[in-house]
């Protein structure tokens, strides 16, 4: 079994140990309602680390709505379980009051990358990551962070922060899991009732056929993103948040489109909100 820690302090002697022992660590931040596209966070992780922990804490800061927050899945008890099974050495499972005590004021505030797309739609959101982010990083001192590219814009805003702060941490960015129908692999996923989820994987379809007219020569941004939004808006009970190829750097529109754009959308399904996004003319990647 790892050691479930829930303390700051708790964490502090167990991290001190491993550095003692000069132990390359690992940490796969999470909120939880763990799915194979976390345990191959978790597997590149024990690959490449001697030691490796894994967090698991929904953050309040990052939510945009109570009502998200408090939907979100939390499964503990199994997701500790899951996580012995994978072999992790540690999990750290703060509560609120141990992230956030009383008097917690301070926020990681970034411009530019975190106004677009999930930030645009979602406002507050990247700073909540970010804060949570850099404080668990300086928590747990990892020597790496294993992130998905399901949420590219948040692999993009966190390897941002950590070049501009001189965060001494490697962050490592792996390819999104799918389900057999393409759907991709999220916690949100056990929110949609089965009707909701028989719907769920014509967003992946609706991109690939995207990817598709792309391949066959259209490059006109307005042009495909006008068929996807028909193609998503047929979709009962969907409502689209965004749908945009962007530069993949600076996450900047395009006008016209080019080989490994980036294109993300973000679509409700009743009252669950999917994103997914694909590299043009990429293999489907990431
Ligand atoms: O991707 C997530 O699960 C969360 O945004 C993260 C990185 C654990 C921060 O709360």
């Amino acid at each position: 079994m790892p050691s479930v820690i829930r303390r700051a302090s708790d964490l502090a002697t167990l991290v001190a140990d491993w550095r003692a022992l000069s132990a390359k660590v690992g940490f796969v931040p999470t909120m939880g309602a763990l799915h194979e596209g976390h345990a191959s966070l978790v597997r590149a992780a024990l690959e490449e680390c001697n030691r490796v922990i894994v967090s698991i804490f929904v953050n309040p800061l990052q939510f945009d709505r109570p009502d998200d927050l408090e939907r979100y899945p939390r499964v503990e008890k199994a997701d500790i379980g899951y996580l012995a099974d994978l072999g992790v050495h540690a999990v750290f499972v703060p509560a609120v009051a141990e992230i956030y005590p009383e008097g917690h004021v301070t926020r990681v505030v970034q411009s530019g990358l975190v106004d677009r797309l999930c930030g645009a739609s979602r406002p507050g959101h990247f700073e909540g990551v970010l804060t949570v982010v850099l404080q668990l990083f300086n928590m747990v001192r990892p020597d790496r962070a294993y992130f998905g590219l399901k949420d590219y814009q948040q692999v993009a805003v966190i390897r941002r922060m950590v070049r501009d702060l001189h965060v001494p941490i490697e962050i490592r960015a792996l390819p999104t899991l799918r389900e057999k129908d393409g759907l991709a692999m999220s916690s949100r996923n056990a929110l949609l009732e089965p009707r909701l989820r028989a719907l769920a994987p014509r967003l992946r379809a609706a991109m690939i056929e995207l990817d598709d007219a792309f391949a066959a020569g259209e490059t006109s941004v307005a042009r495909l993103t006008a068929e996807l939004r028909a193609a998503l808006a047929a979709i009962p009970d969907s409502r689209l948040d965004y749908a945009e190829i962007v530069d993949p750097d600076d996450l900047g529109p395009r006008a016209e489109a080019r080989v490994g754009d980036l294109l993300a959308v973000a679509l409700f399904l009743g009252p669950v909100r999917l994103i997914d996004n694909l590299r043009l003319g990429d293999e489907r990647g990431p």
